[in-house]
Parts: C-alpha cells; sequence; structure tokens
C-alpha cells in the first residue's frame, strides 16, 4: 500500500498563526498560536501587529507541527499554504514562508483559498462526499455555498455587512465582556431570558439567502442604553438578558436562511440531501441545535465537525491542499497573496471590507 502524501499546512490570514502536518485524513500535528492577547487592548485584529506575530511565529509553529507528528521537513511532500483571503501582511507571511521551504526542499507548493479549507473540512472530519450544502459562519465570513468539488462553489448568499462572529465580538465589546466575543456571550446568554429583550430578525422580511448582522448591533447598543439610562447600569441579569435576546435574533436568521438555501439545494442535488456547517461560530451551541433541527425537518444529513477545526487552523488548508494536490495543481513561485479571493468568481462580488479583512 502506498501512503498518501505528507502534507505541510500554513495558515496566517487572520489572528491565528498555524502549521500542521497531515496525511489522507489523519492530522498527524495541528499546531495553533492564537493572537488575542496582542489586540485584546485594541478593540479588533491590528493588521500591523498581525502580520509582525505571524512572521515572528510560523516558523516556530512549522517546528512544533514537525515535532508533534514525529517527522523531517525532507519528508513533506508538499507545502500547502493559505494565498487568500484575508490580511494581506499576514497572508503574505505564509506564502513567503511557503516558497522560501519549497525552494529550499524542491518541493511542490499548493496556494489554498482560507474558505476552501473551511468548505472542505466536513471531507476531513467525516469523509463527507460531494456535493453538501455549507454554511460558512464565522469572523469575517459568512456564506451559504453548494460545494461540488476543491474548486467547485456556488454561492447562494451571504452577509451584506458583518460577519456574525464580529457581530459576537462587538457584542461583548459593548457588554464589557472578553474577546472573543462568541463564547463569552453564549456563556452569559445561558443565565439569560432571550423573550425580555426583542431583537430584528434582519433580512427575514427578503427572499433569498442573503443576511445582515450590523443592525444587530446598533439594537444591542440602543437597549443597553435604555435599560442603562432608566435604572443608572446594567445588572448581570440584564446583560444576561442582553445576550440571550441577540443570540437568539442571530440564531433564528441563521437558521430561516438556511431553510431557504435547504430547498434551493435540494432542487440542484435532491439525492445527496447533506448539509455541513464550517467557521468559528459554528462553535454556537444555540446555533449547531438549530441548524440540527432544521435538518431534521428536511431530511438533511448534518455534518458540524469539532470545533478545533471549525476555527481557524491549518490542517484544514492541509487539507484542501491534499485534494488540490491529488488533482494535479501546483503554484509556481509567482503565487500572489490575494486580500480578495471570492470562491464563487460568477456570483455578485460582496460589499463591505470586514472589521477582520475582506469578506471574500
Ligand atoms: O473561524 P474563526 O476562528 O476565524 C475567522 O475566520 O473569523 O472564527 C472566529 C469567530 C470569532 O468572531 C468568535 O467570536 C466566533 O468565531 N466564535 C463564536 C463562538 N466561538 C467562536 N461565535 C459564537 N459562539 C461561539 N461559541
Ligand atoms: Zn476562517
Amino acid at each position: 500500500m502506498t501512503l498518501s502524501p505528507l502534507i505541510l499546512g500554513l495558515e496566517s490570514s487572520c489572528d491565528d498563526t498555524a502549521a500542521a502536518l497531515l496525511r489522507g485524513r489523519e492530522v498527524l500535528a495541528s499546531v495553533v498560536m492564537g493572537q488575542n492577547s496582542l489586540h485584546e487592548a485594541f478593540g479588533g485584529v491590528v493588521p500591523e501587529i498581525a502580520a509582525r506575530a505571524h512572521a515572528e511565529r510560523l516558523d516556530l509553529c512549522v517546528e512544533q507541527a514537525l515535532d508533534e507528528a514525529g517527522v523531517t521537513l525532507r519528508e513533506v511532500d508538499a507545502i500547502a499554504v493559505t494565498a487568500g483571503p484575508g490580511l494581506i501582511g499576514g497572508v503574505l507571511s505564509g506564502v513567503m514562508l511557503a516558497k522560501g521551504l519549497a525552494a529550499g526542499l524542491g518541493k511542490p507548493m499548493i496556494g489554498v483559498n482560507h474558505l476552501a479549507g473551511h468548505a472542505l473540512t466536513p471531507r476531513l472530519t467525516d469523509g463527507l462526499a460531494f456535493p453538501y450544502l455549507m454554511l460558512l459562519v464565522s469572523g469575517g465570513h459568512c456564506q451559504f455555498l453548494i460545494v461540488r468539488g476543491p474548486e467547485d462553489f456556488t454561492r447562494l448568499g451571504g452577509t451584506i455587512d458583518d460577519a456574525p462572529g464580529e457581530a459576537f465580538d462587538k457584542t461583548a465589546r459593548l457588554l464589557g465582556l472578553p474577546q472573543p466575543g462568541g463564547p463569552s456571550v453564549e456563556a452569559e446568554a445561558l443565565n439569560g431570558d432571550e423573550k425580555r429583550i426583542r431583537f430584528p430578525r434582519p433580512l427575514l422580511d427578503r427572499p433569498g439567502c442573503d443576511l445582515s448582522f450590523s443592525g444587530l448591533k446598533t439594537a444591542l447598543m440602543r437597549q443597553r442604553d435604555a435599560i442603562t439610562a432608566e435604572k443608572g447600569g446594567l445588572t448581570v441579569q440584564d446583560r444576561a438578558d442582553l445576550c440571550a435576546g441577540f443570540q437568539a435574533a442571530v440564531r433564528d436568521v441563521l437558521a430561516e436562511k438556511t431553510r431557504r438555501a435547504v430547498a434551493l439545494y435540494l432542487d440542484e442535488s435532491p439525492d445527496t440531501p447533506a448539509l455541513a456547517v464550517a467557521g468559528g461560530v459554528a462553535a454556537n451551541s444555540a446555533l449547531r441545535a438549530a441548524l440540527q433541527a432544521v435538518c431534521d425537518e428536511t431530511g438533511l444529513q448534518f455534518t458540524a465537525p469539532p470545533l478545533r477545526l471549525c476555527t481557524d487552523n491549518a490542517a484544514m488548508i492541509a487539507y484542501a491542499g491534499s485534494e488540490l494536490f491529488a488533482a494535479g495543481r501546483r503554484s509556481g513561485m509567482d503565487l500572489s497573496a490575494r486580500p480578495r479571493w471570492p470562491l464563487d468568481t460568477r456570483s455578485a462580488p460582496l460589499v463591505g471590507s470586514g472589521k477582520k479583512g475582506a469578506k471574500a
């Protein structure tokens, strides 16, 4: 039996520096160095700080991954690197390191779209067959995709402004909760009453699968200020109720738009009823439960990868690279770092650039 190629994956498109080693669908090592503490004081990811941290840490991540996997650089068959979309300084760090390694080792290099990494993750974790419907929800992205192959994606809709993770992060900031906002807002919401404070359900009145989250942040600010004006401050219960109301709005909107995306998907692919979710916001239990319910209603198989592979990591980049490698794709030394790189070039470009870099 011949061994599957050993792929080194590199990821540095936002605020996680990561390296991974993968053989087939086996993750031999996946090292992720986060940067939350570096950006905390600024209330968001600072591109220059992120780029410097990536440049300083990428090779450390690679060394650690090699160590954990018990392999040497010489054994690596190919290097897969995120070439976009994302914050340009970070993407450049990864692409430059990949070029150096590829040239030094005489090994092939494959530029990978970060979104394809997320979108193909259910194949890595669960061996999901093509085609399937994917909901990609993270701090920088939100879109529905039909995934037919490693380079064959159709975007059914997406956010027209903020990504949901961004909205969670802003909500946390407005309520004085720690970053990243998703986990802290979710924890608060557990003790809250989602019905006490009503939030809008943006774009549900419009047909299609597009979403909007920036209004929720404004709604939260208004509600917070109204309670503060009335009582002179927020109680612990007020804060929990605000978090619960906000999270319920995000959950409901995503669930309803998923229902619509499922209908469009099933029109085209009735024989492969499958929905998968990826991206950091897929860690949210309320959202997972709502998506599971949509799948139960519509008879779809639901795949939600483990959290460590939902948030940014390099194993997904190595895996997407392995599919491209198997298809004969190779990148040359002219591989460029792309701040924007839509998966589906046929669909209309997305508006807005997003706090965490370009949306696609
Ligand atoms: O995929 P990811 O690691 O990075 C991006 O590509 O953006 O996602 C990070 C985002 C952050 O905005 C974070 O607040 C959000 O995912 N997130 C969550 C949860 N865990 C992480 N959002 C809601 N609920 C969670 N439990
Ligand atoms: Zn991501």
